[in-house]
């Protein structure tokens, strides 16, 4: 009997964008490198294919269920309090689990319903097939979503609930009201996104935080929504770093992420970088050296849906400003 994770591990295998087709056995190889964290959600697309290979790996005795930490998202048109279990019932589904050990909510941003049974994922857009295809809202409460995670929680279907892309002001009100307080902030930062005050504020008030899209600009290259010049890979100060450690600048970024504080989920679909974005626990960076990276934040957001919403899917929708 294996005992079960109450903590997160500090490095998992994010699952966005990693192919379909390949997802099943970058899973399987994830874990058998040593991963014991996935970072899945609804609109990843692919937790059919994570399911497959998490149940391959624990048939194979690579794992148990109860050594893997794995969460998943709620996407923006499952906000209503009767479709929340329904969207954590699919992804329990397509992963083959009986429960998450961790459930998000993915964004602050309610849209309307679409059926399972219509599309999934329903991803952005209400209307592909439309002439002027657009997001359309919903007029969901964030209250009302909390409510029914809560009782998802309750359930045993996720032992612990949180949130995604929550700004400070939506931490406070969630805070005022929450029975079962969150657990985990999942937000993006890396060197040019430091977000140093929202993780204050988040560990003030004792939830744990995960940075997201944690080498930066890398993730957004191919999306067209970060130039070739913003890898902060090429930083001077990550470079030098690297050289002294014998270590990859892509391992210096994701040891700074770890060394801070917060679980990183760094995403490849390769199983060489599988294995360096993990071998980041037998060396440390001086705090001169945490300090230096830390002054290249430059407030650099990539993952912004005030840009993105529009430029694809042709709705003006911010939620940080
Ligand atoms: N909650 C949210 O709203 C949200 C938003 C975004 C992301 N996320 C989660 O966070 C995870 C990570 O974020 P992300 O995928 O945006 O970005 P990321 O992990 O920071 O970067 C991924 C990119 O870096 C490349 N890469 C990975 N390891 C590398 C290495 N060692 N050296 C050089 N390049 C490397 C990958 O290319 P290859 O694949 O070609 O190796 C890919 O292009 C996602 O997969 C997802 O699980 C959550």
């Amino acid at each position: 009997m294996t005992k079960q994770l109450n903590t997160i591990p500090r490095v998992g295998f994010g699952l966005w964008k990693v192919p379909k087709e390949e997802c099943a056995d970058a899973v399987y190889n994830a874990i058998k490198l040593g991963y014991r964290h996935l970072d899945s959600a609804c609109d990843y697309g692919n937790e059919l294919q994570v399911g497959e290979g998490i149940k391959r790996a624990i048939d194979d005795g690579l794992c148990t269920r109860d050594e893997l930490w794995i969460t998943s998202k709620l996407w923006n048109t499952y906000h209503a309090k009767e479709h929340v279990e329904i969207a954590l019932q699919k992804s329990l589904d397509d992963l083959q689990l009986d429960y998450l050990d961790l459930y998000l909510i993915h964004f602050p941003i309610a849209q309307k319903y679409v059926p399972i049974d219509v599309r999934y994922p329903p991803e952005w857009i209400f209307d592909p097939s439309s002439e002027n295809p657009t997001m359309q809202r919903a007029p969901v409460p964030l209250c009302e979503t909390w409510a029914a995670m809560e009782v998802v929680c309750k359930k045993g279907l996720a032992k612990q609930i949180g949130i995604c892309n929550y700004n400070s002001g939506l931490l406070h009100d969630l805070m005022s009201y929450a029975e079962i307080k969150p657990a985990m902030l999942q937000i993006e930062s890396h060197p040019y996104l430091t977000q140093q005050r929202l993780i204050r504020l988040a560990k003030d008030y004792g939830l744990d935080v995960t940075a997201f899209s944690p080498l930066g600009a890398l993730s957004y290259l191919e999306l067209d929504m970060a130039g070739a010049s913003e890898s902060i890979l090429e930083q001077d100060v990550v470079i030098s770093v690297a050289k002294r450690l014998n270590k990859t600048p892509a391992q210096v970024v994701l040891r700074w992420g770890i060394q801070r504080g917060n679980a990183i989920i760094p995403k490849t679909s390769k199983v060489e970088r599988l294995k360096e974005n993990i071998s980041i626990f037998d060396f440390e960076l001086s705090q001169a050296e945490m300090a230096a990276i830390d002054e290249l934040n430059i407030n650099r957001r990539f993952n912004d849906p005030g840009d993105f919403c529009e430029a694809a899917f042709n709705t003006f929708n911010p939620i940080y400003d």
